[in-house]
């Protein structure tokens, strides 16, 4: 009765607990283990190292330490199902009734949750002083930039240049007008100004967007549909803010699409208080390395590009107490949901 009470307690234990002998071999490990993909009873008798895949490790598990000391390893494992674990390994010496060392034993625990957000955290620690960086050099920048292009504008409207005369001034002045446009989208993302909050009809405020988006489309050869759902109300929102972010999901899309292909733009109540904005497209898709640096500011894959859209309609979209989200496939296209409640 005693037998089968530890048995089911060690069975049931929220980490994987094993022994092995003196070779390495396992002499028990715990119903845990068929989480990771493996059947309890063909483990028994294999060597426990070979069988998990450990892809980093601290030191060596299998050496015998001394008797009554517990020594603990952080390692990387890959389980039977393919899945990265990072793991706590803890092992101390096994053992006999005469106190002689017959092997280890020990619980393997899975820290892979605590150490993501962790990773994430340092990866949000470091954005965010990168950021207090280049908010202060963009300010910096700002000044110089304004004297360029008011100077340029004395320059060129001297009287007597001719036309390639004319036609440098032009390009000076191209280049100070993107210059600003980067310079005023980064302040925007990294000091974003407060939400003015006022009741507007969303598909209104789509249709304009639409229209705004009206270059892009013409250009690219794509046509823009739309699906507006029934039953969505007015809701309290900072229009340009939404058109902001709207427009930036809509250019998006439009730049993946070839010539010819379709836009799709749905509005639906995702609950009974909140509207979800999706914007479909069958473009090239993202690739699952680029998936992961997309809301980063800064990250292109385009010439053109500054990478700073889809980090600005992330923010546009928390400061609505809301969310964009993104589904994709690489070669087929697109999905991006951007959702915000209504009230
Ligand atoms: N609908 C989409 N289809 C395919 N790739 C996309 C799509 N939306 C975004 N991406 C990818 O994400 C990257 C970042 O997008 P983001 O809007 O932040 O910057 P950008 O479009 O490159 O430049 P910017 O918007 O500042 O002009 C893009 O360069 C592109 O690789
Ligand atoms: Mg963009």
């Amino acid at each position: 009765m005693k037998d089968v009470y530890y048995k089911r307690l060690l069975d049931n234990a929220s980490d994987l607990i094993w022994a092995m002998d003196l070779e390495g071999r396992i002499i028990y490990v715990n119903g845990r283990i068929s989480e990771w993909g493996y059947d309890k009873d063909e483990m028994m008798g294999k060597p426990l190292l070979d069988i998990l895949n450990i892809t980093h490790m601290g030191k060596k598990v299998s050496e015998p330490a001394e008797p009554g000391v517990t020594r603990k390893f952080d390692m990387q494992l890959q389980d039977n199902t393919g899945r990265l674990h990072r793991v706590v390994v803890s092992s101390s010496p096994l053992q006999d009734d005469d106190g002689q060392i017959v092997g280890s034993m020990g619980i393997i625990h899975d820290v892979t949750a605590t150490h993501n957000l962790e990773e994430k955290l340092k990866h949000e620690e470091r954005l965010a002083s990168l950021g207090r960086l280049a908010t202060g050099i963009a300010h910096e920048i700002r000044n110089p930039l304004s004297s360029v292009k008011m100077n340029l504008d004395i320059l060129s409207g001297r009287p007597g240049l001719d036309g390639r005369e004319l036609e440098h001034f032009t390009i000076a002045r191209e280049g100070v007008a993107n210059l600003e446009r980067i310079v005023t989208e980064f302040l925007d993302y990294a000091k974003p100004t407060p939400l003015t909050m006022r009741r507007h009809n969303l598909h209104k405020v789509v249709e304009e967007t639409v229209a705004m988006a009206r270059p892009y489309w013409e250009e690219g050869g794509v046509v823009v549909s739309r699906n507006f759902g029934r039953n969505i109300p007015t809701s309290l929102f900072d229009k340009g803010k939404i058109q902001q972010a709207l427009l930036n999901v809509l250019i998006n899309a439009i730049q993946a699409s070839k010539n010819g292909g379709l836009v799709e733009i749905e509005t639906t109540m995702s609950s009974p208080n909140s509207v979800e904005v999706v914007v479909v497209d069958h473009g090239e898709g993202i690739s699952d390395e680029n998936l992961k640096f997309v809301f980063d500011p800064f990250f292109t894959t385009k010439q053109q590009g500054t990478g700073l859209g889809l980090s600005i309609v992330s923010s546009i979209m928390k400061n609505h107490n809301g969310s964009i989200s993104m589904a994709t496939k690489y070669g087929e296209g697109t999905r991006v949901t951007l959702e915000f409640p209504v009230r």
